[in-house]
């Protein structure tokens, strides 16, 4: 499409919508001064029309039912910004698709889910589907991803594309709070989805990752084969103990395509203090690729919010004005890639934290599980024990992480530790 004057409606008037009308308001002369195209937001629809919003609703039309803006003559493209797999907004885009509209989506979990189909819809109806502002907010990686390095071939990405829960870890770091503390701040914030456990089950990286690895290597979109932990099991000691150390904890999200095999994983990691990953404070996003001709480059910013999303999404309402011809997943839709789950073909180093029973023989009996899966320790440290409970740290030399589970199971079996140890990959980046 090259046109000069866009019709836009939006579905969803919460933070990101208003932000997205609040930044066209604001840069509409600017925009249109830049690039000859005038963006008009006609019609909006919202869960609510009385709620309080920083903007004046009575310039829009409102409409109660979205499934109305499919048929709007007035409407070149569609902006579906209420989240959710499940519902209303996979119906809005798939019908407003099937009507010739254009769309403009921040939705991670709909496109993680069911990209594959959207995108072979909006082929069929030869239609531009853009989401910029699913993964890493304010940071443009999908453009990155879909134009500027496709020349490349790229071998790895890995990130923290998970705000809520790099806000968590930071907080818990820089102030010695435990999590549930900074958990709970978080939430009154705002910045935990409206189902916590997709941000810090590790859900919402994995449906971003997902995406970005579909892109980034040609594989097909295959969230469910992302190998997912999330950050729960991360205590406020493991964090100090891991910066003794030299490292930080911090929610990965990695996948690398080697040898026809994709491997995909979320999961907290121990990185060296001095890496681009471990400087990445509060909700900020960091995405590093790594190809073979463009070498390792690094893409940080703010990975949610307002401002950031809603320049996400106006970016792409510009791309699809000036006539957008990037196909939704490039052409990993025809691809026959294969995508493999978890990460436990390659060695690793393993911090490990056990409340150890104050009895003599548990050591002995601790090392003997270790060696019986050929697991040596690098580092080890007894705490002064209290209470009939020794908090043992470890770190191990390299082995497969399937080894270091047995022997974890063994232990555990043995009666010798209270709860579950706790391990967390070192990940060499
Ligand atoms: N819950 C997401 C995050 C919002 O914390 O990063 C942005 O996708």
């Amino acid at each position: 499409m090259r046109k000069q004057k866009i019709g836009i409606a939006i579905f969803g008037l919460g933070t990101v919508g208003s932000g997205v009308i609040n930044l066209i308001n604001k840069q509409r002369a600017s925009i249109k001064l830049r690039t000859g195209i005038d963006l008009q937001v006609k019609t909006v629809c919202a869960k609510s029309k009385r709620k309080k919003r920083p903007f004046n609703l009575s310039s829009f039309n409102w409409v109660d039912d979205p499934i109305s803006f499919t048929k709007d003559k007035e409407i070149d493209v569609i902006v579906e910004l209420v989240g959710g797999e499940k519902g209303i907004s996979r119906r809005v885009i798939e019908e407003g698709i099937k009507q010739g509209k254009h769309i403009v989506t921040a939705n991670k979990a709909l496109l993680a889910n069911f990209g594959e189909n959207l995108a072979k819809l909006a082929e069929e109806y030869e239609v531009s589907l853009r989401y910029e502002a699913a993964v890493a907010g304010g940071i443009p990686i999908i453009k990155v991803l879909t134009e500027s390095l496709i020349s490349n071939k790229l071998t790895s990405i890995y990130g923290v594309i998970n705000g809520t829960c790099n806000y968590i870890l930071t907080k818990m770091e820089t102030e010695g709070r435990d999590y549930n503390d900074v958990f709970s701040e978080a939430k009154r914030l705002g910045y935990v989805e409206a189902d916590p456990e997709l941000d810090i089950g590790g859900i919402d990286s994995a449906h971003k990752i997902s995406i970005l690895s579909s892109l980034a290597f040609g594989t097909k979109l295959d969230y469910r084969n992302v190998s997912t932990k999330g950050i729960k099991s991360v205590s406020l000691e493991d964090i100090r103990e891991a910066s003794k150390m030299g490292f930080k904890i911090k929610l990965l999200a990695r996948a690398e395509y080697k040898k026809g095999v994709l491997e995909q994983e979320v999961a907290p990691c121990l990185v060296k203090k001095n890496t681009p990953i471990a400087q990445v404070q509060g909700s900020t996003n960091i995405v590093v690729l790594e190809g073979e001709d463009i070498g390792e480059t690094v893409f940080s910013g703010p990975g949610a919010g307002m401002g950031p999303t809603a320049s996400a999404v106006v970016s792409d309402l510009i791309s699809i004005a000036l006539g957008d011809k990037v196909p939704t997943l490039l052409n990993s839709i025809r691809s026959s890639k294969r995508s493999q789950k978890g990460v436990n073909e390659k060695e690793s180093s393993f911090y490990v934290r056990f409340q150890l029973r104050d009895r003599s023989g548990v050591i002995a009996l601790l090392s003997s599980k270790l060696s019986s899966q050929k697991i040596s320790i690098s580092q080890m440290k007894q705490k002064e024990p209290s209470k009939g409970k020794a908090t043992l740290i470890m770190t191990t030399h390299k082995t497969l992480q399937e080894n270091l589970s047995k022997a974890l199971h063994q232990i555990k079996k043995s009666k010798i530790c209270f709860g579950e140890p706790v391990s967390i990959r070192i990940q060499e980046i």
